[in-house]
């Protein structure tokens, strides 16, 4: 228990600065009893920061407190803070019983890929299937590095792809290993607590032409706050005359407002309006399939015929990194999207996570209104998804964790999925105490 707690408080000391140490690294340093006297080819190894998501889990795991909370990584909880198997995955899962464990192909399962880009792009996609070539992916992580690596092989050199500030902390992190440089464009404004829209076009506008917007569909990660439907139309306008590509990450279809269709509104216009594009799809967060890395990559040509040759690379490199996809999760998802009865429990489901998120939302405005918490908390009712950007500081945040064992992410993200009526008030106090006495 020492041994644990020592390695929390190394943990918790760097959040300030946002200096995460890997805690499984720790947990080898601590023990030094299997080193042998010889000398390693290894020394020259350098300690890597933890991930400044997944190493905050690792530290709440690590905290024996009774009174700890996790609202760090988006992960959908119930009411009891416990992890939820939705009944239409357990349904398909009894159905699936005893399937084949043979590999798949090289691009995944074909019911699978049809049923993604149908989930996206709707009607929108009509009579344009040939223009489209879809591949299972390890989720939404394994879209982008599949799709990021064909901007690097076959788009023109130094292509640059743009990332929104703040964004989710991994994009960077795939387009460095995938070799592709990567910028920011403006898209928060932190006094206001609103999308800094004049400075997203003027960064759009300065890039240069052909650049690749990587654009988050909808419930943006970590912000919670999207373009309005008009917004996309002039995005659309901007990026068509700057021939602009864009890259839409969908990790949260359906999450935003319970409505798979509106969710995917930005998807479906730059489709209808013609651009060649890109997009990820996760369904770790609308179907619970976190750890079964279920995801697809589409990409959008203008003519049919580059649609065999692009999928022939794609494949090429899918059976260089890891063969061929996992199956379980992928028919699943494949299951419940062609069986209307469970397709139907899912949106029954899907509206009732979303919902919950969205009272949780309610609930801490009124528990921090309550406690006469000074500021303008009403954007965490008016983001959308399932984080609020609190505005926390690093060291309210650092003074959070520390006390109250609360564990949330340095840039004051807090998961909302991760709320419920019997942790709110402890999390509105801690909140309250922090603006008092941590600035
Ligand atoms: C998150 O942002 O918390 C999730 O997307 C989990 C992850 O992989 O970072």
């Amino acid at each position: 228990m020492q041994q644990q707690s020592d390695i929390l408080s190394k943990v918790t000391s760097r959040l300030q600065n946002s200096l995460f140490i890997p805690f499984d690294t720790i947990m080898e340093n601590n023990n030094t009893a299997a080193s042998t006297n010889k000398p390693s080819l290894f020394e020259g190894v350098p300690l890597a920061p933890a991930d400044p998501i997944l190493g905050v889990s690792v530290a709440f795991k690590a905290d024996p407190s009774p009174n700890k909370v996790d609202v760090s990584v988006g992960a959908y909880r119930d009411d009891n803070g416990k992890p939820v198997v939705l009944k239409c995955v357990l349904e398909a899962e009894r159905r699936l019983l005893g399937a084949s464990k043979e590999y798949l192909t090289i691009d995944g399962i074909p019911e699978f890929n049809r049923a993604s880009a149908q989930l996206l792009y709707g009607d929108a996609m009509k009579g344009q299937e040939k223009r489209m070539v879809t591949v299972q992916s390890l989720s939404g992580t394994g879209a982008l590095r599949i799709g990021i690596i064909f901007i690097r092989k076959y788009l023109p050199a130094g292509t640059t792809v743009y990332a929104s500030r703040p964004t989710w902390t991994n994009h960077h992190n795939i387009c460095k290993e995938s070799g592709v440089p990567s910028k920011e464009y403006a898209y928060y404004d932190n006094k206001n607590n609103r999308l800094d829209f004049e400075g997203m076009l003027r960064d759009m506008e300065n890039a240069p032409n052909g650049s690749v917007f990587l654009l988050h569909l909808c419930a943006h990660n970590p912000t919670g706050c999207d373009p309005t439907n008009e917004q996309w139309g002039i995005i659309a306008d901007l990026m068509e005359k700057k021939k602009h590509i864009p890259f839409i990450d969908c990790a949260y279809q359906g999450y935003a407002s319970g409505d798979l269709d509106r969710d995917a509104y930005s998807a479906r216009l730059f489709f209808k309006r013609g651009f060649e594009m890109f997009s990820s799809q996760s369904y770790s967060k609308n179907f619970g399939l976190y750890g079964e890395r279920a995801g697809a990559l589409t990409i959008v040509s203008n003519n049919p015929e580059n649609v065999p040759k692009m999928l022939s690379q794609i494949k090429m490199d899918i059976r260089a990194m890891y063969s061929n996809p996992p199956t379980h999760g992928a028919r699943i998802v494949a299951t419940v999207l062609a069986d209307p009865e469970l397709h139907a429990l899912w949106i029954t489901e899907l509206k009732q996570m979303s919902n919950r998120i969205i009272q949780m939302r309610q609930a801490l405005l009124d528990a921090l209104r309550v406690r006469n918490v000074p500021g303008d908390w009403t954007h965490i009712t008016s983001q959308i998804g399932m984080f609020t950007y609190t505005g926390l500081t690093a060291p309210q945040v650092e003074f959070i964790i520390k006390k109250y064992h609360i564990y949330m992410l340095g840039s004051g993200r807090v998961s909302v999925a991760g709320l419920n009526t019997k942790n709110i008030n402890y999390v509105a106090d801690a909140i309250a105490d922090a603006v008092a006495n941590a600035k």
